[in-house]
């Protein structure tokens, strides 16, 4: 692994262009190679990226492996892709040695496996430090299928998410599988009730209980096209055939609804969304970087959210009037636009304020925290 040196230096899409070129074909040769093989390391490699961003930013923490690290908790039980990520590491090392973070390699991973499932493509910076610290607690956060949603959009606000990227990662789930242990509870006894679900689909039900005989074995997430990487999983909840509780709740949960809805309709929607959502998931910073953004007088996560639009800086905060007056009051050429945007999307008052003018966009750019182009609200 590579040094965690100091995580002030930027993201960037120049990182690897003197010292290692061919830093993007190496990587993605090697996944082609090890998903030709076995496709089911796709669904993998993706997941082991979002477990590893979920703790302490994208540091690659997740493939330290040693007693009470992240990697020994229960929630990591079924991760997969481990030995992807070391091959690739070790095909870089004799090409450009020390140089590529491990971290980089499970972004770029993530991204090339979700392109040969059929997903889209999007551009990485690179950059990202390898952490030192792995710790099995600091994993208790990390969302096993049972949460409600406002715990999930609480988890996801704490790393700079909002709901929409909640719904649109989720949407991930259109590949892969989970261990029936994950989802034995929803299919006979579930919350003390001797009976199933109600909100599964009769006849999914029977089909999960079919397969579903023993808490080691796998079931798709997406029953109706699991190596597909498309709207499908949408689709399935509609008609109540979400495999995770958490899955099926999107759909009932009056601000994931509507953009579930959305992006069942429209394909091109969800594979846009997906990559920005990615590239802000991969972005993720860790708590440290938060504390100094935050003795800078910005606040993210929770509070504020940094968003790029055009050459404009936008900044999305839910508690509008406590960020937005901290920052009036430390800039003073902030011009702000309060929106009720649930008037125009029916989520949770969520003001947007812009923030105009070259010289905030480069000041903050060179922070790169959270900043990545992404869809606005409207
Ligand atoms: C929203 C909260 C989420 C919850 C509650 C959740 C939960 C789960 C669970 C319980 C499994 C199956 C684990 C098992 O084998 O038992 C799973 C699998 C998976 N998750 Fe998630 N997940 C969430 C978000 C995400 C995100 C953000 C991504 C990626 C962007 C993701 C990608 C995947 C993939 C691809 C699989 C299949 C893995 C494989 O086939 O090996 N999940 N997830």
């Amino acid at each position: 692994m590579l040094d965690a040196a100091s995580s002030e230096d930027d993201l960037s899409y120049s990182v690897y262009q003197n010292t290692c070129q061919d830093v993007e074909g190496i990587i993605y040769n090697k996944v082609k190679e090890w998903v030709k093989k076995d496709p089911t390391l796709a669904p993998s490699l993706i997941r082991l990226h979002f477990h590893d961003c979920a703790v302490r930013g994208c540091d690659a923490s997740i493939l330290l492996d040693h007693s009470g690290s992240e990697r020994s908790a229960n929630v990591s039980k079924s991760l997969r892709g481990f030995e992807v990520i070391n091959d690739i590491k070790a095909e870089l090392e004799k090409k450009c040695p020390k140089t590529v973070s491990c971290a980089d390699i499970l972004t770029t991973a993530a991204r090339d496996a979700t392109v040969l499932a059929g997903g889209p493509f999007w551009t990485i910076p690179f950059g990202r430090k390898d952490g030192r610290v792995s710790l099995a607690k600091e994993t208790a956060t990390v969302p096993v299928g049972r949460e409600s949603i406002t715990t999930l959009i609480e988890f996801f606000q704490s790393k700079g998410l909002n709901v929409l990227d909640l719904v649109v990662l989720s949407g991930a789930h259109t590949i892969g599988r989970s261990t029936c242990e994950s989802v034995q509870y929803r299919l006979y006894d579930y919350k003390g009730t001797k009976k199933p679900d109600p909100s599964i689909n009769p006849l999914y039900l029977n089909y999960l209980r079919r397969k579903c005989r023993w808490a080691s074995e796998n079931v798709y997430l997406d029953a109706i096209t699991a190596r597909t990487f498309d709207v499908q999983y949408y689709l399935n909840l509609k008609k109540n055939m979400g495999l995770l509780s958490t899955d099926q709740l999107l759909y009932s949960d009056s601000r994931t609804k509507p953009i579930a809805d959305a992006l069942s309709f429209e394909s091109s929607l969800f594979s846009n969304q997906f990559s920005v959502s990615m590239v802000k998931l991969a972005n993720i910073l860790d708590v440290r970087s938060s504390l100094r953004l935050k003795r800078m007088g910005i606040i993210v996560g929770r509070t504020t959210l940094f968003k790029i639009r055009d050459n404009d800086l936008f900044c999305e905060a839910p508690e509008a009037s406590a960020s937005v007056s901290k920052l009036s009051m430390k800039y003073e050429s902030l011009r702000c636009l309060i929106r009720i945007s649930s008037e125009v999307t029916g989520f949770p008052v969520a003001p947007i304020c812009s923030i105009s003018g070259n010289q905030w966009w480069r000041w903050l750019r060179s922070r790169r925290h959270g900043l990545v182009p992404t869809m606005v609200v409207p």
